[in-house]
């Protein structure tokens, strides 16, 4: 298998860590039938990638086989903000959807822990007519009868349509919500949006949360965090 090198990934601090887990766990145990989740939020900058990478490292580092693919071919920072480097010319889902190479040449296991990932390639300004394609639910099947989780990053959809389309390949979405940003109409419109792909939401994770403002403070005795995630929710079988 192709290798990459994942040169930075700032480390979480000891609350962020500790919410990570909790949505790592709650991850592992959404179901067997869940193995291809897609990751969405209403606007952009709300953290989906940060957090997408910090759980696929999470999960590796638990011995899951995990695999990213970064699914943004509009705009993904995800190689540069990382500095990720490849063995050879860097190929991705751009180049496997048009037919440029296989999906053995865009798979590449990472120095984290031996997860894996599939880079969005190079840009493109219309992707839906990739994504829309039999060879994109295709290759995320393939995925899934080869790891334990496959993880999507998408654009937001609230601005493009993109991740409603991913989502019908998919088994499930998780909606990143940045703490104090989005309005409930807002979110509320991105759920239905969601939710007409026909695949269940499988929770919300409440990113850069103020930690100041949180009467949970007073459970970490540091005193002062910047941002911290938190809030992984599954709905139960109940609930269905
Ligand atoms: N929990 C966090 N703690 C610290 N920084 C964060 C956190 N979440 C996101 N960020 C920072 O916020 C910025 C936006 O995050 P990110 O790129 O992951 O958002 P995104 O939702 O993927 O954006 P886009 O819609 O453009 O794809 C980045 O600089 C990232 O490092
Ligand atoms: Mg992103």
């Amino acid at each position: 298998m192709r290798q990459a090198i994942v040169n930075q990934l700032t480390p979480l601090d000891y609350a962020g860590t500790e919410a990570l887990n909790t949505i790592c766990t709650n991850l592992t145990f959404a179901g067997r039938d869940l193995k291809k989740i897609v990751f969405t939020s209403n606007t952009q900058s709300e953290g989906k990638s940060y957090m997408v990478m910090h759980i696929l490292e999470n999960l590796a580092r638990r011995g899951r086989r995990v695999v990213l693919v970064d699914c943004d071919m509009r705009r993904s920072f995800l190689v540069k903000r990382h500095r990720i480097e490849t063995d050879g010319e860097m190929l991705g889902l751009a180049h496997y959807l048009v037919g440029q190479c296989g999906l053995g040449d865009c798979v590449y296991e990472t120095n984290l822990h031996g997860a894996c990932l599939i880079p969005a390639g190079r840009d493109v300004s219309n992707p839906m007519g990739l994504l829309d394609s039999i060879y994109f639910s295709e290759m995320l099947d393939e995925l899934a009868r080869n790891f334990d989780l496959v993880l999507v990053d998408a654009p937001p959809v609230g601005m493009v349509i993109d991740a409603a389309e991913i989502a019908q390949s998919c088994d499930g979405s998780v909606l990143v919500v940045e703490y104090n940003k989005t309005h409930l109409r807002d979110l509320s419109q991105c759920k239905w949006q969601m939710e007409r792909s026909g695949k269940p939401i499988l929770g919300c994770i409440i990113n850069k949360v103020k930690f100041d403002t949180l009467s949970s403070k007073k459970y970490y005795n540091k005193g002062y965090y910047n941002h911290y995630t938190s809030g992984y929710y599954k709905k139960s079988s109940e609930d269905k």
